[in-house]
């Protein structure tokens, strides 16, 4: 039970406030403890911007959605637990503090089985990430999927990325799709997934010795979450990629993680070495060489998402 008496309040204090306070108590928990405080019910205003002014009962109150509140609890890597209806227009949000611990970024595994079957990233499925799938469903449908018969996928893991090409396409089994991945154990998961596909294959193998495979050019290349890895050098091996296993009437999907996965929550914004908050500059460096390249090579390059940014390409010779 919540003991309301002690429940701090927020009704009319600014953002700014609100971050600050929250901050320095969060300093003082431990991973896992959770914090409470009564606001607004966001469902007794509709057509309403975060920040205007509600009054009821000569009780002001601002206005802010559950937007607001889910952003407020990752920017403080917090989970955002059930709101409880706390009175006529109240409820009490609860922030639960993230072990900042429990991350395969974190992960002491060799580097090959980082991503492997026994590894924590193996619990994430991205797939049933809206702002993910949506984004690589967009690009999926934007280069035509359904008309790219030969298909590399490089950095494939377990799979997944062809299992969603699978549910989207009527004509599956009319594709020839191949999958890289050094990673032994992920690479025996996508098989056993793919069993019955004879036109699905996979090779245990290294990205930066991809020549020694001879696999020819391929319609549509993706791939995600794999190129910046500290292994691979971004900007020859993508130029290598273009040049040696793209037909030129090709396409190609990139994905570039802009979120962290941290104690089961995927939290926004890139991180890099030597920065205690998020910083995009690596990764809108390497968005922007890419479409340069590739205008360059005469693709039409677009760019969405959120948490995974998507470069999408399709030639325009
Ligand atoms: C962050 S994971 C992304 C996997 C998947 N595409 C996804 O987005 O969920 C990076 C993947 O690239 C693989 N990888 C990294 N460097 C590689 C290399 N040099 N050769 C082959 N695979 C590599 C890892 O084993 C891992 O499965």
């Amino acid at each position: 039970m919540h003991n309301l008496f002690q429940m701090q309040k927020f009704y009319t204090d600014s953002m700014l406030e609100i971050t600050t306070f929250l901050e320095k108590k969060l300093k003082t928990m431990r991973a896992k403890e959770q914090l409470s405080f009564e606001v607004l019910n966001p469902d007794f205003a509709s057509s309403t911007y975060s920040g205007n002014l509600i009054r009821h009962n000569n009780q002001d109150f601002v206005y802010r959605s559950y937007k607001s509140w889910l952003d407020l609890a990752h920017i403080l890597t917090c989970k955002m637990l059930t709101p409880q209806v706390s009175g006529e227009v109240t409820v009490i949000i609860t922030f639960e503090k993230l072990n900042p611990d429990d991350s395969f970024h974190k992960s002491i595994n060799d580097k090959e089985e980082k991503y492997g079957e026994a590894s924590i990233f193996s619990q994430i499925h991205k797939m049933q990430e809206p702002a993910f799938v949506h984004y690589y469903a967009q690009a999926l449908k934007n280069v035509h999927i359904e008309k790219r018969t030969r298909i590399l996928n490089l950095g494939v893991n377990s799979g997944d990325e062809f299992a969603l090409i699978k549910s989207l396409v009527k004509n599956f089994k009319d594709l020839e799709l191949i999958g890289i991945d050094y990673c032994e154990s992920a690479i025996v998961q996508a098989r056993d997934t793919f069993k019955d596909d004879t036109n699905v294959s996979f090779y245990a193998h290294d990205i930066n010795d991809l020549a020694a495979l001879n696999l020819g050019e391929f319609d549509l290349i993706i791939s995600i979450g794999t190129l910046q890895s500290s292994n691979l050098e971004f900007n020859p091996l993508l130029m290598s990629i273009v040049q040696n296993q793209l037909k030129r009437n090709g396409a190609m999907i990139l994905g570039f993680p802009n979120c962290r996965f941290i104690d089961g929550e995927m939290i926004y914004g890139a991180r890099v070495k030597n920065y205690a908050f998020s910083e995009m500059g690596l990764l809108y460096k390497d968005v922007i060489f890419s479409k340069k390249y590739l205008q360059q090579k005469k693709y039409r390059v677009t760019i969405t998402g959120k948490d995974y940014i998507f470069l999408t390409a399709s030639s325009i010779r």
